[in-house]
Order: C-alpha cells, then sequence, then structure tokens
C-alpha cells in the first residue's frame, strides 16, 4: 500500500470521534481506500483541553501549519471562518486533497477554496457540512446530476429540531434543552448560529448552489431563527394540528417569466400528518423533487459528533482513492464543486 500523511485540524465533538475511528479502524478504511491512510498528527488550541476521546498526547500540536504541509489529506474540524480558511487554502496550495464539515466557511468561502483546489488539481469535500451524517451532497451534485431539481425542502439544523421537539412533546424550557443539546455536541461552539437560523441558512446555500448549479450568496437566503417561538405558539399549532419546524425551503421559481430561484430559512406549520412532522430529536430530513426522479426523501441524524464522523471519514476514503489515482478519473471533480452555470436572479420569497 502507498501511505497517505493525513492531517487532522480540531478534536472537538467531530474530530475527536474521527480520530477515534481513523486510529481504531485504520486497517479497515485502508483496504477500502486502497492506501494505508497515517494519521500524522492532530491540531487543536489547547493540548491539555479534556476531550470526548482519550487520543494519544504525541498527535496532539498548536502548530497547524507544521501539520499540514507534507499532508496527502487534510482534515478541517475547527470551524469558523480564519484560520480554517487560510489553513484550507494552504493544504490545497500544498497538494492536498481537503475535507471539511465547515459549513459557514463554505457558505461565505466556498467559491474561494474551490477555485483553488481548481488551480493546483485538488478536491474539496464537505459531505458531512449539510444535514450530518445523511448523504445529501453527492447525491446533488452526482447522482442527480442528469435531471433538473425544482425543489428542496427540508429540516437541516439537528439542534433547532432537537429543541422544538422536546419543547413539542415534555413541555421543556427553551434554555434548558438547549443547554443539553450543547451538552450532546450538537450546537455550533456559538449556538446563536443553530437557534437564530445562520446554520442552516448556511447550509440551504450551500444545498440550494448544488441543486440549481448556480452559486447562491448567503445573503439571498431569508433566514428567521426560532427564538420567537413561545411556549404558547407551540400549544395553538398543536390544537389546530401541526407542530413548528424550522424548515429550509429552496425552489425554482418563474418571476414574471424569468426562472430564477428562492432560498429560505423560517419556522413553519407542518401538518402532524406530514412526513417532517416525524422527525424527531437531532434528526434532519431532506425531501428532493427532481423533474424526472420524482419525490427523493433523506432522513438521519443532522448532528452530533459520531454520526457526523460518519461523513468525513467518507470523504477521507473517497480523497484517499483519488489521490492514489493521481487526482484524475475517481471519484470527485472539482469542476462538478464548483458551481458555474448561473440560472438567473436568486431572489428571496416568503
Ligand atoms: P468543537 O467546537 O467541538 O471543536 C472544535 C475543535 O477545533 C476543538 O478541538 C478546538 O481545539 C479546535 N480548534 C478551534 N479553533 C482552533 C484553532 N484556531 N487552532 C487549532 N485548533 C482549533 O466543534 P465541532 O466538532 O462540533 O464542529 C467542528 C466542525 O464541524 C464545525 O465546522 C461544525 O460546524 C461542523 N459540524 C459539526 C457537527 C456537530 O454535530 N457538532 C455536525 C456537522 C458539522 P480545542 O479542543 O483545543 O479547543
Ligand atoms: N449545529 C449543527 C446542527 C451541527 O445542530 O445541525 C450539524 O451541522
Amino acid at each position: 500500500y502507498r501511505r497517505l500523511r493525513v492531517a487532522l485540524l480540531g478534536a472537538g465533538a467531530v474530530g475527536s470521534q474521527v480520530a477515534r475511528i481513523l486510529l481504531q479502524h485504520a486497517d479497515e478504511l485502508g483496504d477500502r481506500a486502497g492506501a494505508s491512510l497515517e494519521l500524522a498528527g492532530i491540531a487543536v488550541r489547547d493540548i491539555d483541553a479534556k476531550r470526548d476521546v482519550d487520543l494519544p498526547k504525541e498527535l496532539l500540536t498548536t502548530d497547524a501549519e507544521s501539520l499540514i504541509v507534507g499532508s496527502d489529506i487534510v482534515i478541517e474540524l475547527m470551524g469558523g471562518i480564519e484560520p480554517a480558511r487560510g489553513n484550507l487554502l494552504l493544504a490545497l496550495n500544498s497538494g492536498a486533497d481537503v475535507v471539511t464539515a465547515n459549513k459557514a466557511l463554505l457558505a461565505t468561502h466556498g467559491p474561494e477554496l474551490f477555485e483553488a483546489a481548481d488551480q493546483v488539481g485538488a478536491s474539496v469535500y464537505y459531505e458531512a457540512a449539510a444535514a450530518g451524517a445523511i448523504p445529501i451532497i453527492r447525491p446533488l451534485r452526482d447522482s442527480l446530476a442528469g435531471d433538473r431539481v425544482v425543489r428542496l425542502m427540508g429540516i437541516v439544523n439537528g439542534t433547532t429540531n432537537y429543541i422544538l421537539d422536546r419543547m413539542d412533546s415534555e413541555g421543556a424550557d427553551f434554555g434548558e434543552v438547549l443547554a443539553d443539546a450543547q451538552r450532546l455536541g450538537y450546537a455550533e461552539a456559538d449556538p446563536t448560529a443553530d437557534v437564530e437560523g445562520y446554520d442552516a441558512a448556511q447550509k440551504a446555500a450551500i444545498l440550494a448552489s448544488l441543486a440549481f448549479h448556480t452559486a447562491v450568496p448567503l445573503d439571498a437566503v431569508h433566514r428567521e431563527g426560532i427564538t420567537q417561538i413561545t411556549p404558547s405558539m407551540i400549544e395553538e399549532a398543536r390544537a389546530a394540528g401541526f407542530v413548528i419546524k424550522l424548515l429550509a425551503v429552496c425552489e425554482r421559481l418563474d418571476v414574471d417569466g424569468a426562472e430564477s430561484i428562492s432560498v429560505r430559512v423560517y419556522p413553519a406549520l407542518v401538518a402532524r400528518t406530514h412526513p417532517l412532522a416525524s422527525v424527531h430529536g437531532a434528526n434532519n430530513a431532506v425531501f428532493v423533487e427532481a423533474e424526472a426522479a420524482g419525490s427523493l426523501m433523506f432522513y438521519g441524524a443532522g448532528a452530533g459528533g459520531v454520526q457526523t464522523a460518519s461523513a468525513v471519514l467518507g470523504d477521507v476514503v473517497s480523497a484517499a482513492r483519488r489521490h492514489i489515482a493521481g487526482g484524475v478519473g475517481v471519484g470527485e471533480s472539482t469542476r462538478a464543486n464548483l458551481p458555474t452555470v448561473p440560472i438567473g436572479n436568486v431572489v428571496t420569497r416568503y
């Protein structure tokens, strides 16, 4: 086997699980990848911080840049814009393929990263950046590339679904359930991103860009969070046969004869008989309507360290396969990652 040097940036809720699985199942993953995956190091802020998983101390470093240079695959699970952006650009320019779950970064600097990857013939993998463990990036980009998606609608934030679900089922207090979501590793480092709908809006921008083959800027996404939702609203909705869910809706629209798209995130009344009403806890679900395929539904864990690690490691195996094949013919082409076909104005309707 060829040996591939893997650098991991971040050992929090997701990163610590990725490291654990990479170390425990190195042989099996190596067989699938066709290469030996060697975890060269793990960049963190504080080497002595308490972690969900006991990691070999000798792998931990605070010097991310030295770890990146010379690596074949760089996995970014730090979150935030900087230093994640700079680190991924350094990784691409050093010849590595990169894997990230960072939707905040992709929704704001995705085109810059894809362009950088394109220039050096590298690839950016980001299956974990939308809807956690659910495979949705590849289906939209690859499996549905021959079809025409007309609408995508879903629950794409686990924290808010967990909060709304417990408020609905047990009358739980917003603040207490949010604290549980943080403890369980579902929430972002700053949970405002979850409860104010920023995280869902970032995912909606990423999914809409793939679904409609265009670059949907984050500021074109209408966004409302769940902080205004009160127990009495939930009760009223229940009495009327509805449940309140934070939805992301992305659709093609005909605006005065011109084709446009609309992307919006807002708390919606969902009929209790609708399949989305049965999405409980931190689960997510995405419905895709395509012209030829009809309706497709993707469902599963939308947040959580170990669940998200599944999607990240799938990307690592794909990146390794592509890397050892010399970056051609196998896996993902960077071109396919780069939305370049504008379809008209992006409008917001709600
Ligand atoms: P955490 O906040 O739990 O972990 C972040 C990790 O990154 C920590 O280990 C931290 O180090 C390290 N880190 C942060 N900043 C730096 C820095 N400047 N230099 C070096 N290391 C740094 O985040 P999560 O694991 O929850 O999330 C990681 C990414 O995955 C985010 O982009 C998030 O949006 C995304 N994601 C998260 C999901 C989830 O369910 N949690 C699901 C899907 C995606 P230290 O430990 O020393 O503080
Ligand atoms: N904070 C995010 C959520 C993590 O709750 O959905 C998964 O992207």
